[in-house]
């Protein structure tokens, strides 16, 4: 019989997310036969004690999926056990619990610990040759402590035995943007520098930093969001089509983007990059404080960045990719904007002005979506034609109407699912992680050179107006949220 061991079973993102998507799971009967669900933390409590937490926080989240059948059944799988996670002696009595059959550990926990961690499953067995264990971000804060962390996994697991976590690879239209790519001809023959003028991939969220500081104030937006979530979205767009959807045909691919990336130098760091921090603002009609006053003393963490990259191969030299990502923005917003270029002459009167360049959005949140701005006659009878834009959505097909799903899934249902499958695809491979930590530790270290400290922007704007004219340098606009 096959076990997921939760560590920190008890924390924030175990009963936030972990486990009602394991609740969602076991709704759609998609939870492999006879799995068993151990949740293990440090706190001194019983099986029942954890699984009366478990159904008030699933029931939360459960909206209309909420089923005592469904749930009877998914309580039938949890455990709990008390452990000291980096200890071999204290992980013992969970590898009796465990069983003989193969084991899937789930790191849920700060990841200063996963290499005592590791090292301990390993003393205690459980890390044998079928057993899994899955890294939650941030792995390190630079390449070194990423190395570090990792040589550690490595003592103990394969990597085909490792499986690195970056939700955004979990979300629906993620995936969309790869069946849109390669399971349509149209698109590709188009997807390069002859006709794309740039990319813009923005992470909007309205919420602040609040009472994460202690861990954001050591990652600030660079470290958090864009060495992860934001370049795994610029791989999916920028690579080449894989021979397959094998997990190392895709990360091969991936990683050739990553070593594509420009270094930005300490010289260049200015110019192309931005570096925010909120200060008091409104945010969704409340009065809100800025980082500083949330953090109680003067701190240089960005919580916004924004950063032109650029891919030097053959497919996209002379293509920017703008990437911008902040708390406190004015909206929760996810997109990726594949901006087309102009048309090369115009027919219509009004000249070419009169004509707004294609642009395929492709949005994660708030909606979740795909749509194609094209342009389109007016209709009526005026004597010279007369042209409107018209957005396309690319989702949902006229027949696919009632297929539509009636929730939006948690990305962690299907990274949770591929993961107990042992499906690496959508995990980042270990060469991958470094890359992104390289790319990303230049610009770091270009700011720390050049003393380039974060610009005040008020919560509830697009952050600094720095972020409009990096764009607008270029003769260019971010598609929301300009100066
Ligand atoms: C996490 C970051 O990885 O992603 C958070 O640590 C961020 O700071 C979150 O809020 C955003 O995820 P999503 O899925 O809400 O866009």
């Amino acid at each position: 019989m096959a076990a997921l061991v939760l560590f920190g079973g008890g924390g924030d993102l175990a009963m936030g997310m972990l486990l009602p998507s394991l609740y969602f799971l076991e709704h759609d009967g998609l939870l492999p036969d006879g799995l068993k669900i151990i949740g293990a933390a440090r706190s001194e409590e019983t099986p029942a004690e954890y699984i009366a937490k478990v159904k008030a926080s699933v029931e939360s989240k459960a909206d209309g999926a909420w089923s005592d059948d469904v749930w009877a059944r998914f309580a039938a799988r949890l455990d709990y056990l008390a452990v000291d996670a980096t200890s071999a002696e204290s992980l013992k009595p969970l590898k009796d619990k465990v069983g003989p059959g193969e084991c899937t550990s789930f790191l849920a926990v700060s990841p200063s610990l996963y290499a005592r961690i590791v090292t301990a499953m390993r003393a205690a067995g459980l890390a044998e040759a079928d057993d899994r264990v899955v890294l939650e971000k941030p792995v390190g804060r630079d390449l070194e402590t990423f190395r570090e962390i990792d040589d550690a996994v490595s003592d103990a697991f394969s990597e085909q035995q490792v499986f690195r976590i970056d939700h955004y690879l979990g979300k629906e239209t993620v995936q969309n943007l790869i069946a849109l790519r390669f399971g349509n001809t149209v698109f590709e023959p188009l997807w390069n520098s002859q006709n794309i003028d740039h990319v813009q991939i923005t992470v909007g969220e309205t919420v602040g930093v609040g009472d994460r500081w202690p861990y954001y104030d050591e990652y600030g937006a660079l470290r958090d969001m864009l060495q992860n979530h934001m370049l795994q979205l610029l791989c999916l767009v920028a690579m080449e089509p894989p021979a397959d959807l094998e997990p190392d045909s895709v990360r091969n691919e991936k990683v050739k983007v990553l070593r594509s990336l420009r270094r930005i130098t300490p010289e260049e760091a200015e110019r192309v990059t931005v570096r925010g921090q909120y200060v008091a603002g409104t945010s969704e009609g409340k009065a809100v404080p800025g980082y500083d006053d949330e953090r109680g003393l003067d701190s240089d963490t960005e919580t916004f960045v924004a950063v032109r990259a650029d891919v030097d191969n053959w497919r996209w030299a002379g293509v920017p990719f703008f990437m911008r990502t902040g708390k406190r923005l004015p909206e929760k917003r996810t997109e990726i904007v594949i901006q087309f270029k102009e048309v090369p002459h115009s027919i219509f009167e009004g000249g070419r002005g009169v004509i707004q360049a294609n642009k395929l959005v492709i949005e994660l949140q708030p909606e979740e979506d795909i749509s194609l701005s094209v342009m389109n006659k007016r209709p009526g009878l005026d004597q010279r034609m007369q042209l409107q834009p018209i957005r396309m959505s690319l989702s949902w097909g006229q027949e696919d109407k009632d297929a539509r799903p009636p929730r939006r899934r948690i990305a962690y249902e299907r990274l949770l699912l591929d993961a107990l499958n042992g499906d690496s695809t959508l995990f980042v491979r270990r060469d991958e992680a470094e890359q992104a930590w390289k790319w990303v530790d230049e610009v770091s270290e270009a700011w720390a050179e050049g003393q380039v400290k974060p610009v005040e922007y008020a919560a509830g704007t697009w952050g600094p107006r720095e972020a409009s004219y990096l764009l607008a340098r270029t003769g260019r606009s971010w598609n929301v949220g300009n100066e």
